[in-house]
């Protein structure tokens, strides 16, 4: 069976292959050869991940010469001194302008090799395999790379489309159930913003519990899904002036909350409280319908996800507004919103901005309401 054979591409509106499909690890080096043929192919990959796929990544690769480079887990990899290490590896190895990278890892590998790939002799093709929810729904298309610096995290990176993606749900059995979550967080946030149907598959399928047989039967379809969810809102506006605010959806607050605990919540626990409080929000502005705020806090707490801010973390209404003031999205000191009419609407706001301006007092007061909401 070729590889052509074998797997069958999502059909999607960015310019290259990505593939969902269980099994498809095996593929990749195939994939790699047919869309980013190389002399010399470099693994990239999350050390955790390679201890459990590597070898069948490997196996699959081309050649004799590929080489591997491995990557601690965590966050704080994201950095200069890591692509420092990681570039001058290559050049010590002699890797040429003939060189395709293959991001093996979640999306702090993802983010680390993509700049990498962008940034090696100018820019050598990526082939990205994310092996975490939150990487497959969320990082895989964008073309987004960054790594993080001191004045703040993705602050330096590029843009450089992958010239395919890979991803085979069978890798997310070995994921603990935490790192799950933050993909989940984002799936949700893609129904809510695009697509209502999506929304009650997802939450259907979240009804028996993550470790049912159910929810890892109806996985490859939701990720595919909500991969094309996200290229189509990315297509429509690949340089973020517009459309794409409605990824943003949750995120204002989200950022804020993560500031505020020094980053010390999951990413897709403060996308969920984010999206529960922004709902709300819109309520209070009459832009969602009743209720809406209501129904996607029973959806994230079905997925395991927080409804409400921490308490006794020592969060507070006027810090976390003043945090929101200081999301990079913000343009001239005004904070904006992206909020949902109803699950699968987004309110396009004046000038098709895709978000709002919202007064202080309706945010500090939802804000200030969540902080003394009974915890379920
Ligand atoms: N480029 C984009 O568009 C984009 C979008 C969203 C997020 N991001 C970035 O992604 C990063 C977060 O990514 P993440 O949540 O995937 O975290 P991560 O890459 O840190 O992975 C989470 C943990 O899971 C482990 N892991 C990964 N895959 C595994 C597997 N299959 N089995 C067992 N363990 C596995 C890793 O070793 C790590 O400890 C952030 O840096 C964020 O900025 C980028
Ligand atoms: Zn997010």
């Amino acid at each position: 069976v070729s590889a052509e054979q074998a797997v069958t591409p999502l059909s999607l509106p960015v310019p290259y292959p990505v593939v969902v499909q269980r099994g498809a690890l095996a593929e990749v080096g195939r994939i790699a050869a047919a869309h980013a043929p190389a002399h010399r192919y470099v693994v990239i990959a999350d050390a955790t991940v390679a201890a459990h796929h590597g070898r069948t990544v490997i196996a699959g690769i081309p050649g004799e010469n590929t080489m591997v480079l491995k990557v601690p887990p965590g966050e704080q990899e994201k950095s200069r001194e890591r692509w420092a290490q990681l570039t001058d590896a290559m050049l010590t190895a002699g890797c040429g302008r003939d060189t395709t990278v293959i991001a093996l890892g979640g999306g702090v590998v993802g983010d680390l090799a993509g700049f990498v790939a962008a940034t090696y002799m100018r820019g050598v093709p990526v082939v990205q395999v994310p092996t975490t929810l939150l990487a497959m729904v969320d990082a895989s298309v964008g073309g987004k790379t960054a790594i993080d610096v001191p004045a703040g995290k993705n602050l330096v990176g590029a843009f450089h489309d992958p010239a395919a993606v890979v991803m085979d749900p069978d890798v997310l059995a070995t994921l603990p159930a935490p790192a799950l979550r933050g993909g989940l967080a984002e799936m949700l946030k893609h129904g809510v913003i695009a697509d209502a149907a999506y929304w009650d598959r997802t939450v259907q399928a979240l009804g028996g519990g993550i470790g049912d047989a159910g929810f890892t039967d109806a996985l490859p379809r939701l990720i595919a899904d909500s991969v094309a969810i996200k290229a189509r809102v990315v297509a429509q506006d690949a340089r973020e002036a517009g459309l794409r605010q409605v990824l943003n959806f949750g995120h204002t607050i989200a950022h804020a909350i993560e500031r505020e605990l020094d980053y010390g919540l999951a990413h897709g626990d403060a996308v969920a409280i984010g999206m529960v409080l922004e709902a709300r929000i819109g309520e209070a502005m009459g832009i969602a319908v009743a209720g809406l705020s209501d129904r996607i806090a029973d959806g994230v707490r079905l997925a395991g996800l927080p409804a409400e801010l921490p308490a006794n973390r020592g969060l507070a209404a006027d810090a976390l507004l003043t945090a929101t003031a200081g999301d990079k999205k913000a343009r001239a000191g005004t904070v904006r919103y992206s909020l949902p009419r109803d699950i699968g609407v987004m309110e396009p706001g004046q000038d098709d901005r895709w978000s709002v301006t919202v007064p202080d007092h309706i945010v500090l007061q939802i804000l200030s309401s969540s902080l003394s909401a009974p915890r379920n």
